[in-house]
Order: structure tokens, then C-alpha cells, then sequence
């Protein structure tokens, strides 16, 4: 096969949802139907289980999962299909952000009975201002939820999407008779066995087909036939460019448990989602059939076993062929740097490949090299953008609690901050040092993580911040600029990369501060335009 037609077959793409909307289930059944795996329950849930166990035994239980789930491929149908793995929990909100850089496109799960949920409205805010192509499956219709028709309303208002329903539902919960398939024009019965894999589909090109009417009664068949009326009246007709670029969002129905209405959507999936997507360098578009290899850093996962304590940096392949042994440019080292033993992934499998292309992960064996963000190419200088840092939530001093230690402790914070666990800023005043995270979990895993792997003991102080703020002037001599860097002194700090950052101690004095400034700009993100 041809370098262009391998690129035209791939589909690399990220599942995001709410916690417990089914997202670990609508994998596995996707692995099912590409004959990744053989038995339903074979696809470990990486979220965090509330139980018994304390909070950051179960990260690292979830952190050994998440090593084998990181990316998940499979074939289907001569279509080599790479599923990027998102963690649904809060706290691990940017992981998930920075995951979204690396996918071409997304599906949105989403529970019916819950409709739309606070964590699928961020993630779906970020793939919209990404226009990736979004395609929504709404899930559990074996069980009573929310009306069709007032559902996807809620999906328009609440994630600002435009939506064009593909399949719709017969009933639901104990009524559920199964899904009219617009997109394929056939009738998907649900017999409440399609555990079994037991799923008739039935042609309908008519709807006033009278057999429809034996099919699934004639109240619901009635019924059905008005709603696809309305379907057709109110919603846009499908247009496949408007759904690449982002303006529109079809939708489905189905029950991932039960396995039904997954292959219609993987088939849909299949012929309209996008392949490998050009990608914007901070010098150049590039893109994917380029000859030459480029590509980016979006995730790096420690080792679990201390002993070892290699990391995995997972890089996405925007363009070229990756080959094994072969000289790349790390761009922010300007050094050139080989690698022996790239990983590729297939199911839950890791396995050592010689070649791989755009649209593809590989995971590289790393002694400290990468952090996430770093690009790789063939001797080009070029460097992707796009992996923001946003304000973290929670902010608190750390102090070394072992002065023996002092070594392994920096170490440690530098390693697990290019891990993007959390963010480091240093106080200009007095070079204290300053944790910032998303969720509060994160500091418990970097203690346990800093004495397990790096032998480093470490303890917090609280501190009061709201937001920290990238800060922009627009005239760096001018004496606004210098009487807010002395006057808000013992608020300023640098970000891992030297940026200064304002750290806010409320709402109020962030508006205070940028009214008494009216030059300077402060973002909540590290990436601004
Ligand atoms: P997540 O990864 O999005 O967090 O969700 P997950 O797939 O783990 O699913 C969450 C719960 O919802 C699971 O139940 C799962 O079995 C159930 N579920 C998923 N799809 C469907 C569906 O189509 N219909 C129904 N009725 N339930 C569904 P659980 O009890 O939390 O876990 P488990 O003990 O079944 O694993």
C-alpha cells in the first residue's frame, strides 16, 4: 500500500463524555466489532473509583490502566482506526485538553437520562474552538430518559452545537422497540438479547410501508413516522463538509451495553470521519502527505516500576513516516536524537514497528528528554503550537521536608511538571515555589509520586490565589508596566518556561488590577493570540 493511501486510511479520534456516560463501554464495543478483542469486559474503566481504597492508591491503579488504554487501534473494514483515551475525571481535565491536540475528530457520549453534563461542556467548548468534527451518540436508550426531540434542543443550547439526527430512537426504556437508521434508510430492531449480538436490521426505504407497522405496532409506527417527518423539517439536511469543519454535529442513538446501534455509528464514522488533518506549526501549515517526517509530543507517562524510571513520551505523527533507528531533530534541544524500540499500539497491546504513518501514535522511551509539547522532525525547525497551560484551580507552596533530599526533590518536581501533572511557579520575591493544579487529588499523587520515584519527601502550604494570569504588555519600558511590576510584587511569579505570571488573590483584585492597567492584558491561558 501506497504512503498516500495509508494516510487515507487512518482515523485517530478521542471518545469524551461525562463520567459514567459509557464511554469505557462504547469502546469496547468498537474494539468487538474490529476483532481487537474477543469478550465484552475485556477494556479496563481507567476512572477513579470512589470506594474503599485511599484516593492516590487509586490514581496509581488508574495511572497502570491508563499506560495500556493510552491509545487503543484496531482495523475495520481496511480502515486502521486509532482511539486516543480521554480521562473523564475532573481533575484531570487537561490531560484530556492536551489529548484533544492529538485526535482528528471526537465522539461525544452522552447518558439520556442525564443529557448534557458539566464535564462534557468544557470538553466539547475546547473541540469547538478546535473545529474538530464532532459526532454525538447518545447512549442508554434501554433505559427511560430525557425526550428525543427537548434532548437534542439541550445539546444545541447547552454545547452550542448544530446537530442532524442520523438515527432515532423507538420508544425508550422499557418501551424501547430499537432505531430508524436515517443514514442508511433501515430499521434497527432492539430485541433486548443484542448482548448476544443478535440485532435485526430491516430495510425500510418507505416509511409508509404498511410492514412497519407489523414491525414494531401501530402506534409506534405512527408515531415514528410524524417524528422523522419533523426530523426532516426542522433539522439541516446532512452536508459532510459542514460537519468536517466543525458546523455540524450528527447524532445517534443507541444502548452501548447492549451493543446496539454501535455498528451504525462506527460505519458512519468510518466514511465521514476525517483522516489525518493538517496541522498548524508556529512557522508553516504542514501537511500530512509531506514527505518528510514531523511530529509532536502530546502526553508522556512515567514508568510505574521506580526501578525503571523510564518514561513513555506519546507522539503524534503529523506528517512523513516515522522509522525506527533513524536520526530525528528534537527542535527545543536542537539535538538529534534515535530511537530503537518506537512503540505502536494495537487493542491493549504495545508492540515494537519499524514504520508508521501520519495519524499514527508511537510511544518513545524517554530518560528525560521530552516534555509535553516538544516537536521531533527531519532537521526542519518548526514548532507545533496548541498545548496551552490554563490557570490552574488550586494553588499551594511546596517545602522540601527533607533537606538531605533537596536534589531528588527539584528533580522530581521539574520531571512530573513535563509530565503535566501540575504547573510550577516560582514567586519572583523570594523564589519560593508554587504548585498549581486543576483538581486537589493532584497533590497527593505528586507527594506519593515524589517519595516513590524520586525518594523526595515534601509538604504544602496553603496559599491564597484565585487565578494566575500570563501577562502581556504591550510596552514593556513603559512606566505602567514598571509601577505594576513593583506595586504587585509579591504577586508575581514565572511559569516553568520563564513567563511572568500574575497570581490573583481574588476575583476582585484581578478586576481592580486590570482596570488600574488598562496596557497590560492578562490571559488565563499560556497560549494567547
Ligand atoms: P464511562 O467510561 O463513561 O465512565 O462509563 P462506563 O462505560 O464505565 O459506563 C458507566 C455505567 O453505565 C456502567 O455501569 C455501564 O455498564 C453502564 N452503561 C453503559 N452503557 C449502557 C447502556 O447502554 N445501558 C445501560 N443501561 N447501562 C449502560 P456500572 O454499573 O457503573 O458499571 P459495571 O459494574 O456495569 O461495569
Amino acid at each position: 500500500m501506497g504512503f498516500k493511501e495509508e494516510i487515507a486510511r487512518r482515523r485517530t479520534f478521542g471518545i469524551v463524555s461525562h463520567p459514567d456516560a459509557g464511554k469505557t463501554t462504547l469502546t469496547e464495543k468498537l474494539l468487538l466489532f474490529g476483532g481487537a478483542i474477543q469478550e465484552a469486559g475485556a477494556v479496563k474503566s481507567n476512572k477513579i473509583k470512589k470506594g474503599a481504597t485511599s484516593d492516590f492508591m487509586e490514581i496509581e491503579r488508574q495511572r497502570g490502566i491508563s499506560v495500556a488504554t493510552s491509545v487503543l487501534a484496531f482495523e475495520y473494514n481496511g480502515i486502521k482506526i486509532n482511539i486516543l483515551d480521554t480521562p473523564g475525571h475532573k481533575d484531570f481535565a487537561e490531560d484530556t485538553f492536551r489529548t484533544l491536540t492529538a485526535v482528528d475528530s471526537v465522539i461525544v457520549v452522552i447518558d439520556v437520562a442525564k443529557g448534557v453534563e458539566e464535564q462534557t461542556e468544557k470538553l466539547v467548548e475546547v473541540c469547538r474552538m478546535r473545529h474538530i468534527p464532532i459526532i454525538v451518540f447518545i447512549n442508554k436508550l434501554d433505559r427511560e430518559g430525557k425526550d428525543a426531540f427537548d434532548l437534542l434542543d439541550e445539546i444545541e443550547q447547552k454545547l452550542g452545537l448544530t446537530v442532524i439526527p442520523l438515527s432515532f430512537p423507538i420508544g425508550m426504556g422499557y418501551d424501547f422497540k430499537g432505531i430508524y437508521n436515517l443514514w442508511e434508510n433501515n430499521l434497527n430492531l432492539f430485541t433486548g438479547d443484542s448482548r448476544k449480538d443478535i440485532e435485526e436490521t430491516i430495510e425500510i426505504t418507505d416509511l409508509s410501508d404498511p410492514s412497519l407497522n407489523e414491525l414494531v405496532g401501530e402506534s409506534s409506527a405512527d408515531q415514528l413516522r410524524e417524528e422523522i417527518e419533523l426530523v426532516q423539517e426542522v433539522y439541516p439536511a446532512f452536508d459532510k463538509t459542514a460537519y468536517l469543519e466543525g458546523e455540524l454535529q450528527p447524532v445517534f442513538f443507541g444502548s452501548a451495553l447492549n451493543n446496539f446501534g454501535v455498528r451504525e455509528l462506527l460505519d458512519c464514522f468510518v466514511t465521514i470521519a476525517p483522516p489525518p488533518r493538517p496541522k498548524q506549526s508556529e512557522e508553516r501549515l504542514v501537511k500530512p502527505d509531506e514527505r518528510k517526517f514531523t511530529g509532536f509530543v502530546f502526553k508522556i507517562h512515567a514508568n510505574m516500576d521506580p526501578n525503571h524510571r523510564d518514561r513513555l513520551a506519546f507522539v503524534k505523527i503529523v506528517s512523513g513516516e516515522f522509522k525506527r533507528n533513524t536520526p530525528y531533530l528534537h527542535v527545543r534541544h536542537n539535538k538529534k536524537l534515535k530511537f530503537s524500540s518506537p512503540n505502536a499500539f494495537f487493542a491493549e497491546k504495545k508492540q515494537i514497528v519499524d514504520v508508521s504513518f501520519p495519524g499514527d501514535i508511537v510511544g518513545l522511551h524517554d530518560t528525560g528528554n521530552f516534555k509535553i509539547g516538544d516537536t521531533l522532525t527531519e532537521g526542519e525547525i518548526i514548532n507545533y503550537k496548541g498545548i496551552p497551560s490554563f490557570s490552574p484551580e488550586h494553588f499551594r507552596y511546596i517545602n522540601n521536608a527533607d533537606p538531605m533530599k533537596a536534589k531528588q526533590l527539584y528533580k522530581g518536581i521539574d520531571q512530573l511538571m513535563d509530565e503535566g501533572v501540575a504547573q510550577l511557579f516560582t514567586l519572583d520575591m523570594n523564589g519560593r515555589k508554587v504548585i498549581g493544579t486543576v483538581g486537589a487529588l493532584q497533590y497527593e499523587v505528586i507527594q506519593y509520586r515524589l517519595e516513590h520515584e524520586y525518594g523526595a519527601k515534601c509538604t504544602y502550604e496553603n496559599l491564597n490565589v484565585h487565578k494566575a494570569c500570563w501577562i502581556e504588555a504591550s510596552e514593556e519600558n513603559s512606566e505602567e508596566f514598571a509601577e505594576f511590576k513593583r506595586v504587585k510584587q509579591r504577586y508575581l511569579a514565572r511559569d516553568k518556561q520563564g513567563h511572568l505570571v500574575f497570581l490573583a488573590d481574588s476575583a476582585f483584585s484581578l478586576q481592580m488590577t486590570e482596570q488600574k492597567y488598562p496596557s497590560i492584558k492578562f490571559h488565563l491561558s499560556s497560549e494567547y493570540d
